[in-house]
């Protein structure tokens, strides 16, 4: 399985301080976000990371993270020259995933759930991960039957059919890129994920697993206040002090959706 971390985008919410840095970078709590994003790939065993950045600031994640060695693992870097989307991702990264399984995640997401056994177990398809939020038009919604197998997934709805959001976690098989090349920009410009999702859905191979613990999609000034305390209260994030090899064992199994 190969890692993508996606963090580019513009950061607009976050100005004026992502005037000047990239919001990946901004300090949550006491490391840098995207070494939140990165620890979650670490601990569910994904080693061949690539990294999408935005044109600007680009060197600086290079300077921060280098090859990966320190972390145990393999970065790639590729460039987003615009924020076309969630699922141009695996467009700009073709060749890195190959004939692999891709996992993604988003740059500004930091969790508490391990997601090791379910990278382990995944074989096909597509499968995305929800967590019960208050503000579910804020995300991608997704709908279930009473067997748990999702029936819908709708972008930022007005009025939310559940409060069950899409977190910024995907496990994808082998022929993501071409689907993801069947996909039309949406109004908004974007190709976006919640579409791709759609593609396996309609092909009954979309499931969704529910998260323990903690998420947060650090992208306003009040999810990035909140971060920095979920952060400090379940000690986050890379500990350099540790070899990665210890930081990277895989650990309990956790429980399958049930609705
Ligand atoms: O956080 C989970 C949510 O992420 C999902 O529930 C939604 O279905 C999904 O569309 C996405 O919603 P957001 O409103 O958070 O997407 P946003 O445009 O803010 O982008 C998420 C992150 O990805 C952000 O850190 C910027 C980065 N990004 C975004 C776009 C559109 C890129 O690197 N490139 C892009 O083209």
């Amino acid at each position: 399985m190969k890692g993508i971390i996606l963090a580019g985008g513009s950061g607009t919410r976050l100005h004026p301080i992502t005037k000047v840095t990239s919001k990946q970078l901004l300090p949550v709590y006491n490391q840098p976000m995207i070494y939140f994003p990165l620890q979650t790939l670490l601990t569910a065993g994904i080693r061949d990371i690539l990294i999408i950045v935005a044109p600007d600031h680009s060197g600086d994640f290079v300077n921060l993270l280098g090859s990966g060695r320190q972390f145990g693992a393999r970065f790639a870097y590729e460039v987003q020259d615009k924020p076309e989307g969630l699922a141009q991702a695996f467009l700009i990264g073709e060749d890195f995933i190959g004939k692999d399984d891709a996992a993604m995640i988003l740059g500004d997401n930091i969790f508490t759930h391990d997601f090791s056994a379910s990278v382990k177990s995944f074989r096909y398809g597509a499968k995305i991960f929800v967590k019960q939020v208050p503000d579910a038009k804020r995300f991608g919604v997704v709908e279930f039957d009473d067997k748990g197998k999702v029936i819908s997934i709708e972008e930022k709805p007005e009025i939310p059919k559940t409060n069950y959001a899409q977190t910024g976690f995907y496990l994808y098989d082998k022929y993501v890129t071409d689907y993801v090349k069947t996909l039309k920009p949406s109004k908004r410009g974007e190709l976006e994920i919640v579409d791709l999702n759609k593609i396996y859905l309609e092909k009954g191979q979309l499931t969704a697993e529910l998260i323990q613990g903690d998420w947060i999609d650090a992208g306003t000034f009040e999810s990035l206040y909140k971060a920095s305390t979920i952060v400090r209260e379940n000690d986050l994030g890379i500990d350099l002090e540790t070899p990665p090899t210890v930081k990277v064992e895989i650990k309990e199994v956790k429980k399958p959706l049930a609705m």
